[in-house]
């Protein structure tokens, strides 16, 4: 294993990892010494064992983070990011050089400025260290909002545990992605991610395709099958839309959790499987336990550890965060939003989440003709427009659920959806707001719409 340094005052040093074990932080007598003011003097520990490497936070004031979530310990592989402080490091396997050893010592950061690092670093994102700006890991859980940073301290706490999980939140909020980095943070990580939608499972066959079933079983069972959960032995089984699982096969699954046994359909004796349980649901549980369409039991047995994924529009400060994040990484660093675009990003409601983001910043990256991503490429929605003519602000100066604007929005929302509705000509955008144009230049500057 190497580490490469991101940034911070060791940048681009790059680290052999020869030890089973090696200490890094600011103290002279770490095997990895890191000269930063945001490093402890013991700061973490990297330890290879039988089943892969981890990280130990060795109780530093800054703590250590795993691809943005802070951990106690924490399983990690090559390509992770390791965050100590301020500094990261980007996890690489071992170079591969044919008939030479891996050193057997660590060796102290050492600085390789004037390095090709793209000659050294043989990953997809080696450019990245180069650049200085190490964009967002794919699956990465972005978000500084004091609610996401709640969230990532909870999934560290919880991922390296064997616990099962209950992940809550609306449509498109990032559930299965928080499950996805449980399962990257478990000691489980080399083993299967089994993913079952509950919702999509077929009411006459959730049962086989969960359990498994022998030959015979039923008609139709014309070969014996392994089911989903057998499939996540030693790895992780996330369910997704738990609510919508059919009441015998709830109760199969509770079986399960308390003992570890499942028993193909058919089969005469069941099988002990070593599977960890990650839920998801959009669904009130505790209603559906009310209503009787969801076993009491098995909720309990279900949100050992409940975590909520907060809907975007409670966490505003992630909302331009993770739409530049989502156009550097669909666009690359030159498209940039305009200041109006940023703004009615800002402003809109987000019913759809994260989701519902991403697939807007998609599509104005497609539609923008410019570098300049403009309000005008923006879904008419989310500006508070709809494509025929006349947004929310056009036709009574309210935004839905937004409940009463101030008289600026109002006034900017007017104004982008006129703009909209004449695709951005600006002398009939003026007539049909019923100002000349010289208010309606003076209005755009003053707004920040015609920057
Ligand atoms: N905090 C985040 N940082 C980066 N990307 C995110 C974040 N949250 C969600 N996403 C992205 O948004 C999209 C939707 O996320 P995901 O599929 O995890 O949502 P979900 O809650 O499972 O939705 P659904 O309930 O509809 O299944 C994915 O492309 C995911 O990568
Ligand atoms: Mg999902």
């Amino acid at each position: 294993m190497r580490l490469i340094v991101e940034d911070g005052y060791n940048r681009g040093a790059e680290i052999v990892l020869g030890e089973p074990t090696v200490v890094l932080g600011r103290g002279a007598d770490c095997a990895v010494q890191l000269l930063d003011e945001s490093v402890s003097r013991h700061h973490a520990e990297l330890t290879r064992g039988d089943d892969g490497v981890s990280v130990r936070d060795l109780g530093s004031r800054n703590g250590t983070r795993v691809n943005g979530v802070p951990v106690e310990t924490a399983a990690v592989e090559a390509g992770d990011r390791i965050a100590l402080g301020d500094v990261r490091l980007l996890l690489l396997p071992a170079p591969v050089t044919p008939g030479e050893d891996e050193p057997s010592q660590s060796i102290a950061a050492r600085p390789t400025a004037g390095v090709d690092l793209s000659e050294t670093v043989p990953v997809a994102n080696a450019g990245t260290i180069r650049g200085g700006h190490p964009g967002p890991q794919p699956g990465e859980i972005l978000g500084e909002s004091t609610a996401m940073k709640a969230l990532l301290t909870r999934i560290g706490r919880a991922a390296p545990t064997p616990a099962t999980i209950l992940i809550q939140g609306e449509s498109g909020t990032g559930k299965e992605l928080v499950a996805r980095a449980i399962h990257g943070l478990s000691p489980r990580r080399r083993g299967p991610f089994v993913v079952v939608n509950c919702a999509a499972l077929p009411t006459e066959l959730v049962e086989s395709e969960l359990f498994g079933h022998e030959k015979g079983a039923f008609t139709g069972a014309l070969a014996r099958k392994a089911g989903l959960v057998e499939a996540a032995h030693h790895g992780t089984l996330f369910l997704d839309e738990l609510g919508e699982l059919a009441p015998p096969a709830q109760a199969k699954l509770l079986r399960f959790l308390e003992s570890g046994e499942v028993q193909r359909l058919g089969a005469t004796r069941p099988m002990v499987i070593d599977a960890r349980l990650v839920a998801a649901t959009h669904r009130n549980l505790e209603r559906l336990v009310t209503e009787g369409s969801f076993r009491a039991d098995l909720l309990h047995r279900v949100r050992v550890v409940e975590l909520f994924v907060p809907p975007l529009r409670d966490r505003g400060d992630d909302i331009p965060l993770l739409a530049e994040a989502f156009l550097r990484q669909l666009a690359g660093e030159r498209r940039r939003f305009s200041r109006a675009a940023l703004s009615a990003i800002k402003t809109y409601r987000w019913p759809g989440n994260v989701r519902e983001l991403r697939n807007a910043v998609e599509a104005a990256v497609i539609l923008a003709k410019e570098d300049r991503i403009d309000v005008t490429d923006l879904p008419p929605r989310v500006v508070g427009g709809d494509a025929g003519g006349g947004g929310d602000a056009l036709r009574g100066g309210t935004a839905g659920d937004d409940g009463p604007l101030s008289l600026e929005d109002a006034e900017r929302r007017a104004i982008i959806a006129a703009l909209r509705f004449c695709d951005g000509h600006r002398t009939r955008t003026a007539k049909v707001l019923g100002i000349d144009r010289k208010t309606l230049y003076s209005k755009l500057k003053a707004l920040g719409i015609d920057e």
